[in-house]
């Protein structure tokens, strides 16, 4: 496939505070592909982490954050398969796409898919990955408005959106504000996201590589019943806690899931608007 550099250049990257966090889930797929019983294997994350002129060293006590980031993403990558079945032809939309590479794994060789991010991190995924007939990049803020009506222009298709730790860094008002136009923009489509809870937000220590950055997360969701209640008839396709997946890799946190508070601090939503 001649859309991701073979010889990936050398590159020290200029990113802003939240593009910065790319980086830790770059670091986190190459660290588990690396590992002999990787659950998600794709190398071309350790090439670009190879190529990547930064201190990936930083991260190397994130356990947590890298088993939460492969557990995310083979729960994510399996969803996304299962939509493309259902629908081949179908519209994916990443928002905060960062350095990922799923459409690359999934492809099915019908998909449309966009990737959207920030200009300073599209700049930087443009020096490792091209873009093809089906795989197009969009610079830009996820909230600003010319991407929905850029992206429906381009074809009425079954449509999913992806934002893969991505909502934590927005407020709640923007992200409300987000799904009341994907929703009415695409209607029947789909939404795919994850949630941290509140006390992640509040407690930022807990987490073991974002104190290693300036972020920080801005929203936490207590239930999921809080973000339902936004839509008019949104159904719910998939609703799971992260510490379910993959409960030996959690070490000891695989006994939080016991817990419902603790259980509902990391979750994946995946729902469809209606008609
Ligand atoms: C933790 S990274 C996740 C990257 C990618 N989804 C992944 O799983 O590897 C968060 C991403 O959200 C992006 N982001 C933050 N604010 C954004 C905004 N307003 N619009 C688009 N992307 C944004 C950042 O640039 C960064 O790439």
């Amino acid at each position: 496939m001649p859309t991701l550099e073979a010889n990936p250049p050398s590159t020290t990257p200029s990113l802003g505070t939240i593009q910065e966090t790319m980086l830790i889930t770059l670091w986190a797929r190459a660290r588990e592909s690396l590992r002999a019983d990787a659950i998600i294997r794709d190398e071309r994350s350790i090439d670009l982490c190879n190529a990547i002129n930064y201190d990936f060293d930083r991260f190397r006590a994130g356990w947590k954050s890298q088993i939460g980031v492969a557990v995310r993403d083979r729960l994510f990558d399996r969803i996304v398969r299962d939509f493309l079945k259902r629908h081949p032809e179908a519209t994916i939309i990443n928002l905060g796409a960062g350095l990922d590479l799923r459409f690359f794994r999934v492809d099915n060789g019908t998909v449309r898919w966009f990737d959207l991010d920030l200009p300073d991190a599209i700049a930087l995924r443009r020096i490792y990955i091209k873009e093809t007939d089906r795989l197009t990049f969009l610079e830009g803020s996820a909230l600003d408005a010319p991407w929905m009506e850029y992206v429906r222009n381009q074809g009425n298709r079954p449509t999913l959106l992806i934002a893969e730790g991505v909502l934590m860094f927005f407020e709640q008002d923007q992200v409300r504000d987000l799904f009341d136009r994907y929703s009415a923009t695409f209607r029947g489509g789909e939404m795919l996201f994850d949630c941290i809870g509140p006390l992640m937000v509040r407690f930022p220590f807990l987490h073991d590589t974002l104190p290693r950055t300036k972020a920080r997360f801005t929203w936490g969701v207590r239930k999921k019943s809080d973000i339902l209640k936004w839509g008019k008839n949104w159904q719910v396709r998939d609703y799971r806690s992260l510490l379910d997946e993959c409960p030996d890799r959690w070490r000891w946190m695989r006994w939080c899931r016991l817990v419902p508070a603790l259980r509902r601090q990391f979750f994946a939503l995946h729902l469809k608007c209606g008609d």
